[in-house]
């Protein structure tokens, strides 16, 4: 049956703070009779224990880094929290210590974060060897009737060699960033679960994954989008199949009208692949739901208006950032580059100075032969256009969101504010690109 993560404890003792550790060591998985593989893992879980806190709590969680000779930090992907208490590359907790991050979760916050580590050019292996949790906050009245419930599937993508281990990254994963061979969602393989004919149930889908595109469709079963990576979406709106790129997170309710089994599967996507060794994406069943032939009880319908999202207002400044991939030949045989604006990342260099509070247009242009998902920290920004082949078009929802597929050859502009002072990155979320130098740092002022 489907695993559920495990609760981080409050430690706290009383209401609107969160207070835990999270220990980040080396653990033992079993993901093959017989086989013991070594990870990476929070408080000996992989994925991380949940975080559940509440829009207005002010969170404390202290990080005790035991990974053997690495620095490490935890970045709260997506969190509106300050940049100093935001796991930047430049923040490193070196092994063997300890610190502790503190932020408070504003009024309208809630949504569907999630939290990783983020020390440059280690970022992609700590995270593909285990270190990836997720970070729910609640509203403090959920329009989604509770009796829905509200289960977490995070999607981690596993590679194992004969003897166990993870292997590790190959010029390939390099290039296309890293693709397992078995996708897992809360660390397993095509776990199932059972649910009353005619039941809805909430679920929060995280592509956890290093650069594994997922577009996924459910068998049996009828999908409502109600949430993107920030929270609620204004109003529900079916959908068919639905692509998560990396990092991104959706919500969605799931009606099971039908006895039998349900499945959420993949389909093909096409992300754009250099080289050979393409994975085969489609036709792999990530969830087998096992609908009974009783019917559930009398079920809450599912609010027509959800919460209202304010269009982000006329934009004071816009700016353009190209993403494109180079290749040389070099005495050391083929180099790659991953550059936004033809520049790799560096530490040292402040790419854009932003205003706090003031709204831009971001334009992301995407040069280059593979889609990169787009991610930007310490806010959630609106997606207003896609551009593509000289065709627009417009989301077919507004949306709070903080990572956006952006396809090869397409423009994706967007509306952002920063309201918190210091530097933050965005990146390219396959990871591997991440760490190649497909980032930048603006810094909010
Ligand atoms: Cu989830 Cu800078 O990333
Ligand atoms: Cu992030
Ligand atoms: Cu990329």
């Amino acid at each position: 049956a489907l695993r559920e993560l495990p609760l981080l404890a409050n430690e706290a003792g009383r209401p609107g703070l969160f207070k835990a550790t999270l220990t980040a060591g080396s653990a033992t998985a079993r993901f093959a009779e017989g086989l013991d593989t070594p990870i990476l893992a929070y408080n000996g879980t992989s994925p991380g224990p949940l975080i559940e806190a509440v829009e207005g709590d002010r969170v404390e969680i202290t990080f005790a880094n035991r990974i053997a000779n690495e620095a490490s930090t935890i970045h709260w992907h997506g969190m509106p929290v300050p940049a100093d208490q935001d796991g930047n590359p430049m923040d490193q907790v070196a092994t063997g210590t300890d610190r502790t991050y503190s932020f408070d979760l504003p009024e309208g916050s809630a949504g569907s974060y999630w939290y990783h580590p983020h020390p440059h050019g280690k970022t992609a292996e700590q995270v593909y060897r285990g270190l990836a949790g997720v970070f729910v906050v609640k509203p403090k009245a959920d329009p989604i009737p509770a009796a829905y419930g509200d289960t977490v599937l995070v999607f981690t993508d596993l590679r194992l060699a004969a003897d166990g281990t993870l292997p590790d990254n190959t010029m390939t994963d390099l290039m296309n960033g890293r693709v397992g061979d078995h996708v897992l969602v809360n660390g397993q393989k095509n776990p199932t679960l059972a649910v009353p004919f005619g039941a809805k149930r909430r679920f929060r889908l995280y592509n956890a994954t290093n650069a594994r595109f997922l577009r996924l469709s459910f068998d049996g079963a009828a999908m409502t989008i109600i949430g993107t990576d920030g929270g609620l979406l204004e109003a529900p709106v079916a959908a068919g199949d639905i692509l998560l790129s990396p990092a991104e997170r959706l919500e969605l309710v799931v009606s099971f009208d039908k006895p039998g089994a349900a499945a959420l599967a993949t389909l093909d996507y096409d992300r754009g692949w250099m080289g050979p060794g393409r994975p085969a994406d489609a036709g792999l069943t990530l969830l087998t739901v096992n609908v009974s032939e009783t019917p559930t009880g009398p079920v809450p319908p599912l609010p027509d208006r959800l919460r209202p999202i304010a269009q982000l207002g006329a934009p004071a400044v816009s700016r353009r950032f190209v993403f494109t991939e180079t290749m040389a030949m070099n005495a050391g045989g083929m180099e790659m580059g991953f550059l936004i604006n033809g520049a790799a990342f560096d530490m040292q260099r402040i790419d854009v100075v932003a205003k706090a509070g003031q709204v831009e247009l971001w334009e992301i242009v995407n040069e280059a032969d593979m889609d990169h998902p787009f991610h930007v920290h310490g806010t959630q920004f609106q997606v207003v256009e896609h551009e593509r082949g000289g065709t627009m078009s417009k989301p077919a929802y507004r949306a709070w969101k903080d990572t956006v597929n952006v396809a090869r050859g397409e423009t994706v502009r967007l509306l952002l504010r920063q309201d918190r002072p210091g530097p933050r990155m965005y990146h390219c979320h396959i990871l591997e690109h991440e760490q190649l130098g497909m980032m930048g740092v603006v810094d909010v002022q």
